[in-house]
């Protein structure tokens, strides 16, 4: 898929979750020192507050959120949206379990497909519905994993599943914004942490 110049996006707002830790750390620091305004979701507030304090282009605000939780997720987007419309969504936020298939544990299986499937798909949700509501042809990015798209010898129990479950629902929610003429734009990131990933993200967003 095209995505467009991260230039379109300076000065609008665009959401990530987890952005406390990892990846979804560095994304929010990066579309920030951009120039971009970035909402960054976790239940570990204090260390995207820690984030905050660079002095980047862009600011960063720090919500609060169990993407777990539907009310918490319509509670944040109700705080985003008086900051103004939201251009991007980087659905990031992900959770491996350490169990098993053979001897595991439902309840941290549970948890895996809570945040890896049902997070998304409440955070996709209300993304849609403010974008639309607000004329916005924005941007929801899934950040997967090649382990979502290939079988990999990683004994990872209920995570790689999880991963193939975004890689289908991204498809799916492709279809349905097609069925209903949205021009909101919908990319899946297959991520290998390492050099190769910064290289996807700058082609992605020809920075
Ligand atoms: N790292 C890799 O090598 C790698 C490889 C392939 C794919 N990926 C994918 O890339 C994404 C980021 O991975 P990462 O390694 O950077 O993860 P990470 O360092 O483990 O951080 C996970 C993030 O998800 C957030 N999170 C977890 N449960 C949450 C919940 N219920 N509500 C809100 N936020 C929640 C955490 O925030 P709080 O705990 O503060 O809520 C944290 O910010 C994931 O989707 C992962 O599957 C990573």
């Amino acid at each position: 898929m095209d995505v467009s110049s991260i230039n379109q996006y300076i000065g609008k707002l665009a959401v990530i979750t987890g952005a406390s830790a990892g990846i979804g750390a560095a994304l929010t620091t990066n579309l920030a020192r951009r120039g971009i305004n970035v909402v960054g979701l976790a239940r570990r507030i204090e260390k995207v507050q820690e984030l905050a304090k660079e002095n980047t282009k862009g600011k960063i605000y720090a919500i609060k959120c169990d993407i777990t939780n539907e009310q918490d997720v319509i509670r944040a987007f109700q705080e985003i949206e008086k900051l103004g419309p939201i251009h991007i969504l980087i659905n990031n936020a992900g959770k491996i379990a350490n169990t098993t298939l053979y001897n595991g544990n439902v309840d941290e299986w549970k948890k895996v497909l809570d945040v890896n499937v049902i997070g998304t798909c409440l955070l996709s949700r209300e993304v849609v519905r403010t974008m639309t509501e607000n004329n916005v042809a924005g941007q929801i990015i899934n950040i997967n994993s090649i382990l979502g798209h290939f079988k990999y010898d990683t004994p990872l129990n209920i995570y790689p599943a999880s991963k193939f479950a975004l890689t289908s629902l991204t498809e799916t929610l492709r279809l349905e914004l097609i069925g209903i003429d949205s021009k909101i734009k919908l990319t899946v990131l297959k991520i290998i942490y390492n050099n190769i990933f910064r290289c996807i993200l700058s082609n992605i967003f020809r920075v």
